[in-house]
């Protein structure tokens, strides 16, 4: 399902250049969930970013479902990241001061679904990760961290994704909430989505079946999770 080649990434701002990926290869088959885990700057945001389609390396192929994704024009690409992909961002990237569930329908935006489907849809997402219904109504920056969270992964899921990239989607949860949303994606992954997860702990990493640790921009294992 996902290909990566060789991929290197090079950020250039004025002369100062940093290699932030020196060369990375490995596959995902479909229903696979992995972690990704390394320590911070190691490489992993701007790896996620390519594997979403939403950067393209420097040199090095990626190919999502058999085709390279450098490759795409414009309408291909933005139709691959609203009917393929999940994505949930290390900095939720809610909509302030915007209901719960506008903020989960958002995806849906430019797809055919009508705004009573959309929302149909966001309220079942929104309940599949736990959130109380009087909180639907609340504006996304009247949240807590952990709720916040919540409705990133459930705007993750309002296109039904075949991929789930998700960036330290526990980042800022304790320990309990934590639990409860590692399991909601072990649970995605048993009705067969694919779920790539990036982490920096390895209590996290292990709700995966497999565990690629990376440093300084290059994969240092690839293992089964124990
Ligand atoms: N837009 C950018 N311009 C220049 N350098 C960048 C840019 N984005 C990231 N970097 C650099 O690339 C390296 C990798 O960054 P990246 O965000 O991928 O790390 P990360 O593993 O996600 O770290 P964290 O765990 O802190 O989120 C870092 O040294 C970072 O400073
Ligand atoms: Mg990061």
């Amino acid at each position: 399902m996902i290909e990566c080649r060789n991929l290197k990434k090079i950020y250039t701002n004025g002369d100062v250049e940093t290699a932030a990926l020196g060369g990375v290869s490995f596959r995902v088959e479909k229903g696979e969930f992995v972690s990704i885990i390394g320590p911070s700057g190691s490489g992993k945001s701007t790896l996620m970013h390519i594997l979403g389609a939403l950067d393209v390396p420097t040199s090095g192929q990626y190919f999502l479902d058999g085709k390279e994704v450098s490759q795409l024009n414009d309408d291909e690409l933005s139709e691959l990241r609203r009917e393929r992909i999940g994505f949930v961002f290390q900095a939720f990237n809610l909509l302030p001061r915007t209901t719960v569930l506008r903020n989960v329908t958002l995806p849906l935006l430019y797809s055919k679904t009508s705004l009573k489907e959309r929302e149909k849809k966001a309220r079942q997402c929104l309940r599949y990760v736990g959130m109380e219904e009087s909180k639907f109504y609340n504006m996304s920056n009247q949240l807590s961290g952990g709720q916040m969270q919540r409705v990133a992964i459930a705007r993750s899921l309002i296109n039904d994704p075949a991929i789930i990239l998700a960036d330290e989607p526990t980042g800022n949860l304790d320990t309990k909430t934590s639990q409860i949303v590692m399991k909601a994606f072990q649970e995605l992954n048993h009705k067969g989505h694919t779920i790539i997860l990036i982490t920096h702990e390895p209590d996290i990493a292990k709700y995966a079946q497999r565990i690629i640790s990376i440093r300084d921009g290059r994969i240092e294992s690839d293992r089964r999770s124990s």
